[in-house]
């Protein structure tokens, strides 16, 4: 059993609290968040205790594995501290908005070997898995291209446009990692552009609400991706890779898969609203498959390199969007494992 510390118990630690508490291998040990009421309460909920600081739960020697789910100013330094008290690490993306620091961190984690992990969900999606498994298989020949559609059901607060990074650095980042994963290529150039339709807090920000992005890979595998953040709709998140013998896609998860069929039409519902529901089981899995690894010893493929690479790119986009010209792309396929 992999005992876990937690810290940040915001939107994605109070998932990451349940998971760990329902996952068969793990014990949650103590959770930290400044904020002690919600600490408090999340704490009574899992059984578990609540650490003083995120140093006391460091200092905790039968704690095992600490879980990073704190404002992302936070993940870097808290990291390297979780990896030098030899605590292996699942960090939330991304490492941190600065690729320096994150280049920094990245370096003093392997130097440490410590076991690190960034916490790309995506790709542990069921519906996707599955999908990047038949694109593996040659289900539909040779890959020729990937058009992703990322849009959120609604922008997020005002106060936390301008610390997001902007919509390729905080949104595209998850895509980014997904075209990886469903190509096993790196894009060796990429063309992005930008408008701002929803609000001026954006361009206050110097950010965009809407973009779309073109990369392409070494090898001609041409991946397009369309981002809003708004639709009337619910959360847009569909994907489909062309290739030469057909094409695979994926479209929205409903609420019901209940249609009503009338004299109007046919109506059915509304799509899940947010990540919190659309991504539910990619989280669990994602933490499946970190215990697996601590386990079982095996490899971490979304380690502190890769996560380093995804931000590689992610600055290179948004270089790209504000520049009007693309950008190219030189990165070690040997630091990157799809
Ligand atoms: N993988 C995903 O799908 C996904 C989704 C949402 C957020 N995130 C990432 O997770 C991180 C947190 O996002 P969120 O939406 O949950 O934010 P949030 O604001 O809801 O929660 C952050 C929590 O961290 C706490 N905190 C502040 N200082 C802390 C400290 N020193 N130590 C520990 N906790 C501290 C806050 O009190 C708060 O409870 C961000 O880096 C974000 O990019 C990832």
């Amino acid at each position: 059993v992999i005992r876990f510390g937690l810290a940040g118990l915001g939107r994605i630690g109070a998932v990451h609290a349940r998971n760990v508490v329902a996952h068969a291998n793990a014990e949650l040990a103590a959770v930290f968040d400044p904020d002690a009421a919600r600490a408090e309460c999340i704490a009574e909920r899992a059984g578990c205790s609540v650490a003083a600081s995120f140093e006391a739960m460091l200092s905790d020697s039968s704690i095992d594995a600490v879980i990073i789910a704190s404002p992302t100013s936070l993940h870097s330094e808290q990291a390297i501290a979780a990896a030098r008290a030899g605590k292996a690490v699942l960090c939330e993306k991304p490492i941190s908005l600065d690729l320096a620091t994150a280049k920094a961190c990245a370096g003093i984690v392997a130097e440490i070997g410590a076991p690190f992990m960034i916490a790309l969900n995506k790709r542990f999606d069921p519906t996707i898995a599955e999908l990047a498994a038949r694109v593996k298989n040659g289900a539909i020949g040779r890959l020729e291209m990937i058009s992703l559609f990322g849009k959120d059901p609604e922008p997020p607060p005002a106060a936390f446009i301008p610390t997001s990074g902007g919509i390729f650095r905080d949104m595209m980042i998850h895509d980014i990692d997904l075209s990886i994963f469903l190509c096993g290529e790196l894009p060796a150039v990429v063309w992005a552009t930008g408008a701002v339709h929803i609000s001026d807090a954006f361009a206050q920000a110097n950010d965009f609400d809407t973009a779309a992005v073109i990369m392409r890979t070494a090898s001609g595998v041409i991946i397009t991706q369309t981002l809003s953040r708004r639709t009337t709709f619910g959360f847009d998140q569909r994907i489909e890779v062309h290739g030469s013998e057909g094409m695979l896609r994926t479209g929205n998860h409903q609420v019901s898969r209940v249609e009503q069929l009338d004299r109007v039409g046919v109506v059915g519902s509304t799509f899940q609203h947010s990540f919190l529901e659309r991504y539910a089981a990619s989280y669990a899995v994602e933490l499946d498959y970190f215990i697996a690894c601590l386990e079982t010893r095996r490899l971490i493929e979304l380690d502190a390199q890769h996560a380093v690479v995804i931000q590689t790119i992610a600055e290179a986009v948004t270089d790209a969007a504000h520049s009007g010209s693309p950008r190219h792309l030189d990165i070690d396929p040997a630091l990157s494992r799809p």
